[in-house]
């Protein structure tokens, strides 16, 4: 099952997307099974009760909860926004936390799912405040969120013009936090399967 690759910005040079495709292209050169979700191509209301009991949820919101349903987990880059992840992200988790039948189980689409959460900014500190307020919001709805997490900073200077990050020593812990999301799965299959 996939990995889903997410930007918390739709920025066209965002730093966030920058990392995303970086860390997806590492995923895939160690077989991590992943896919790039693109936010920006999703028509998604900002949520408001009124619309949801009118209209049900939004065609592209069951588009993209058939997609969270069927994947394995979330690798996540967030930008952070005075302190907090931007509402983009929450207004998705939100959208994605409703159900489309009367008689579904609470939160099905992120039962079982892990993720991993990292964070950049042109910043010093590198989106690091904004991680651990996602981590609280991914735990609530049920997801496993891995304890390795980073914040790249300085992201003007540590990402070059084609996206990559030049940094040996982030690019290093970065590479080691995906291995260790591999591993995760791996061990999590093994175990099912006994
Ligand atoms: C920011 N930015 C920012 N940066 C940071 O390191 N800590 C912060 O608290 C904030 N706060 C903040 C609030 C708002 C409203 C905006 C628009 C921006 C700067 C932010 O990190 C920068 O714009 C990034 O480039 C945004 O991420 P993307 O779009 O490059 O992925």
């Amino acid at each position: 099952m996939t990995i889903l690759f997410i930007s918390g910005s739709t920025r066209k040079d965002s730093f966030n997307t920058k990392l995303v495709k970086f860390s997806y292209n590492y995923a895939i050169n160690i077989g991590i099974k992943s896919e790039l979700v693109d936010l920006a191509i999703y028509d998604i209301p900002m949520y408001q009760g009124d619309l949801e009991s009118e209209n049900g949820l939004p065609q592209d919101v069951k588009k993209l909860k058939e997609l969270f349903y069927n994947s394995r987990g979330l690798f996540i880059s967030t930008p952070e926004y005075n302190g907090f992840f931007p509402p983009l992200l929450k207004n998705t988790i939100d959208w994605l936390s409703r159900s489309e039948v009367e008689d579904e189980e609470p939160l099905k689409v992120f039962k079982g799912k892990v993720a991993m959460i990292v964070a950049t900014s042109p910043g010093k500190l590198g989106g690091i405040r904004a991680l651990q307020h996602l981590r609280v919001l991914l735990n609530n709805v049920g997801i496993n969120v891995l304890p390795n997490e980073m914040g790249i900073p300085l992201a003007m200077k540590n990402f070059d013009k084609d996206g990559n990050l030049v940094d040996e020593n982030l690019k290093n812990i970065l590479f080691n936090h995906i291995s260790s999301l591999k591993n995760f799965i791996n061990k999590d299959r093994n175990n099912k399967n006994c």
